[in-house]
């Protein structure tokens, strides 16, 4: 960051303490609070982290006033039309798009790292089989550690390199095995003459009894989602791998940990609760009737798929799988589809609502996802893992960036504690 010799002045009980300001490449400004309790005494309070800066990144920007996401400064939307999931992969990863060598040299040790351990198999059959597929990755991923005992040790650069092409390569595979397992089927292995998002709808979708062949149009479209998943900043997820992987904890058991946050409904776990929304409201003559609900401070519902907190105008995201979700279900003859129906009137109506419009609310990357996913075959419980397998290589990413920071340090949040202060054991004659 750039010190920019700025400061305020923060006046506290008579006594004026300087606060360091530092200017980013873009964005807002930043005061440095690092010293500030061991000179004023005081915390300062941001639950939920609204207006605190846990780091500093050079990977992925946000605009949420302009709507615009970049990675590594490309538009996400230009990644989306002309670049594919694992050269952005790269781009995270090291920093500038590859050459073409340097691209068919990763897509090789990705490919080459795409099977599992064959004793790890076994640990899905300790599941039931109607277990939610996150439930099943956060288990599998988390027991990584178990096996890959050459890639533990965060301290080792090579060792960093060789967990995080794992991951990559490993993770669509994993997903994959969790939704045979829970529809009963055979698992699939990789194959190495498939591109990445060919060869993960070929581990869902193909069985042995047939000829599987990947249609092109889905691929394309999976590839799309996968890239438009792949990094967001210092969301909640990527935030708490940032904080495991901050006491050195491995790099396994620290993306189980962000695909256990990710998981939540109000987090990544917001696609398939957009779906099921969308098929609950069913026709888009029962629309009102659940906008006045999601305005209705005595109902907890909420329009899923709707509002972020870093975006206040549109996510770009968004946009683009609007797109892809008309050109999916048209290309699949399903354009009626009466979901997409329902979604397009429920953000028209939304869009011109005034709650929506003060309270700034539009629809997010998990408002159509849901619709082309489910379009492809998945069932709306593969909607999270398929989240959680792209944003991988952005938690492994960030990760990377954190553990390589000479000012890397363990995080020890305080409290604004408000609870009894010190008082005497009272024997339990006496209560
Ligand atoms: C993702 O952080 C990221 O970058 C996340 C993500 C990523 O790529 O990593 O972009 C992925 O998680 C997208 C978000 C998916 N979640 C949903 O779609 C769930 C529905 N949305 C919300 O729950 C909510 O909008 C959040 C969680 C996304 C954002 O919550 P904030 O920023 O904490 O905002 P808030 O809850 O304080 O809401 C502000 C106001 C409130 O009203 P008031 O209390 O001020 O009267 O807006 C209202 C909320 O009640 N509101 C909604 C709403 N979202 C917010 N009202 C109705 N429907 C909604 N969806």
């Amino acid at each position: 960051m750039t010190d920019t010799q700025k400061s305020a002045t923060l006046t506290l009980n008579g006594e004026n303490y300087e606060l360091p300001i530092f200017s980013p490449t873009a964005g807002p400004d930043v005061l440095d609070i690092r010293k500030l309790y061991a000179k004023a005494g005081v915390f300062t309070y941001d639950p939920g982290f609204t207006s605190t800066a846990s780091c500093d990144s050079t990977i992925t920007y946000i605009d949420g006033d302009k709507g615009e996401l970049l990675h590594r400064g490309y538009p996400i939307d230009q990644l989306a039309s002309k670049s594919h999931y694992l050269e952005v992969c790269y781009l995270l990863l090291y920093g500038e798009l590859p050459t073409a060598a340097q691209l068919e040299d990763f897509e090789t040790r990705v490919t080459r790292h795409t099977m599992v351990h064959e004793q790890m198999h076994n640990f899905f059959r300790g599941f039931r089989r109607d277990a939610h597929p996150m439930a099943t990755l956060v288990g599998v991923v988390g027991a990584m550690s178990a096996f890959y005992h050459d890639s533990l040790d965060v301290t080792d650069p090579w060792q960093r390199e060789v967990a995080a092409v794992r991951l990559i390569a490993k993770l669509p595979t994993i997903a994959a095995m969790a939704y045979k397992y829970s529809i009963g089927q055979p698992f699939v292995y990789p194959r190495n003459d498939l591109d990445y998002a060919a060869n993960f709808l070929h581990m869902c979708f193909s069985v042995p009894a047939e000829e599987y062949h990947v249609n092109p149009i889905l691929s394309r479209a999976m590839d799309r989602i996968l890239t438009l998943h792949a990094d967001h900043e210092q969301n909640a997820s990527t935030s708490t791998v940032r904080l495991a992987s901050s006491s050195g904890a491995n790099p396994f058991a620290c993306i189980a940990a962000g695909i256990a946050c990710l998981w939540g409904p109000a987090h990544g776990g917001a696609n398939q609760a957009c779906l099921e929304m969308l098929k609950e409201i069913g026709t888009v003559d029962r629309i009102p009737e659940y906008i006045a609900r999601a305005k209705d401070k005595n109902d907890p519902f909420r329009l899923m798929g709707f509002g972020h907190r870093v975006y206040k105008n549109t996510d770009p995201r968004a946009k683009v799988l609007k797109q892809s979700a008309d050109e999916v279900l048209e290309l699949l003859g399903v354009e009626d589809n009466p979901l997409l129906q329902v979604a397009k009137e429920l953000e028209q109506t939304a869009l011109n609502d005034p709650y929506f419009i003060e309270k700034k609310l539009f629809p997010n990357v998990d408002f159509y996802s849901g619709i082309i996913l489910e379009a492809m075959g998945f069932p709306t419980s593969m909607f999270t893992p398929i989240f959680a397998l792209s944003r991988t290589v952005g938690w492994i990413s960030q990760w990377k960036e954190m553990i390589a920071d000479p000012q890397n340090k363990i995080g020890r949040p305080r409290q604004l504690y408000l609870g009894e202060t010190m008082r005497d054991y009272i024997d339990i004659e006496q209560r």
